[in-house]
């Protein structure tokens, strides 16, 4: 069943577990994602970016997920969130689609400017009852950082200015930097918990971390117990469907049934979410 992102991410900060919120970008990866969550009876989120939006269609690939749902798993609670929208046009358009929640990254921009532009995207979804995420700080991704050494400083959210985002814009969830990146990216040696348990005390929202596929269980315990409510996981699905494509297709093989090989595909990934899920905690929670 289709539900708000907001309940699902108030649920879990309440009940002191954390939801997944998984990329898809087309039909094999929702039917991953959606099949997973059913065998673990867990509420997930399901994110779609722009350029996902651009490959497959903003219409075609949300009707995928909500379809999907709907027929193959009405008893699972699902949100469908825009991940790193980088516009008000982007938002505007996934509210119109009938997205139940947006993310406005506007992380890279100056402390003010974040704000107001968060704050024209939280006034308009608000009034279309869509759920926004805004970001503070800046979750790194591969390729940004290259040859040099990160200082992690230049990156981190600030307790204090957070609680002032939160104020200032209205947004209903914060995605927060404490040493987290995209993608297999070199991390910060140790996460600043210490941190996020700050941002926690000061900020009466559910708090988002970016960057999960590479997180253990030992992180992601300590995380929630810090304050996280909801992990985002892309790259490590990438990984295991585009690794099962490589294994299905090794040695010239011949079997053209694209089924097959997708099915294949499909099942790996699979797998990672359901680990994913028992990480954070959210099996049989749906
Ligand atoms: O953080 C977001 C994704 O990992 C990047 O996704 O390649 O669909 O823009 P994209
Ligand atoms: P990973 O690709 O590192 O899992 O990050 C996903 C993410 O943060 C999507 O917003
Ligand atoms: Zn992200």
């Amino acid at each position: 069943m289709i539900v708000s992102v907001k309940e699902i991410l108030t649920k879990a900060r309440e009940g002191g577990y954390a939801v997944g919120a998984f990329n898809t970008v087309n039909l094999e990866t929702t039917r991953a994602i959606v099949d997973a969550a059913k065998e673990m009876r867990s509420p997930v989120i399901i994110q779609i970016t722009e350029r996902t939006m651009e490959y497959a269609g903003g219409r075609m690939i949300f009707n995928i997920v909500k379809n999907d749902v709907e027929f193959y798993a009405p008893e699972i609670p699902v949100g469908i969130h825009l991940d790193h929208g980088k516009s008000f046009e982007a938002t505007q358009r996934c509210a119109e689609i009938g997205f139940g929640s947006v993310m406005y990254d506007g992380s890279r921009a100056k402390f003010e400017d974040n704000i107001r532009n968060t704050k024209k995207v939280v006034e308009y979804c608000h009034e279309k009852g869509v759920d926004v995420q805004g970001e503070l700080g800046s979750v790194l991704y591969i390729g940004e950082t290259e040859g040099g050494e990160i200082n992690w400083d230049d990156f981190m959210t600030d307790p204090q200015k957070a609680a002032e985002f939160i104020e200032k814009t209205g947004v209903d969830a914060l995605a927060v930097a404490i040493g987290n990146s995209h993608g297999f990216l070199k991390e910060r040696s140790e996460p600043d918990f210490e941190r996020l348990k700050k941002i926690n005390e000061l900020c009466n929202i559910p708090l988002i971390l970016h960057g999960a596929s590479d997180w253990e269980n030992g992180k992601v315990v300590e995380a929630i117990k810090n304050g996280i409510s909801c992990f985002n996981v892309d790259t490590a699905i990438r990984v295991a469907f585009v690794s099962s494509l490589i294994n299905s297709l090794k040695g010239g093989s011949t079997n053209f049934d694209v089924r097959k090989i997708l099915e294949a595909a499909r099942e790996s990934a699979k797998e990672i979410v359901k680990q994913k899920i028992k990480y954070f905690g959210s099996e049989g929670k749906a």
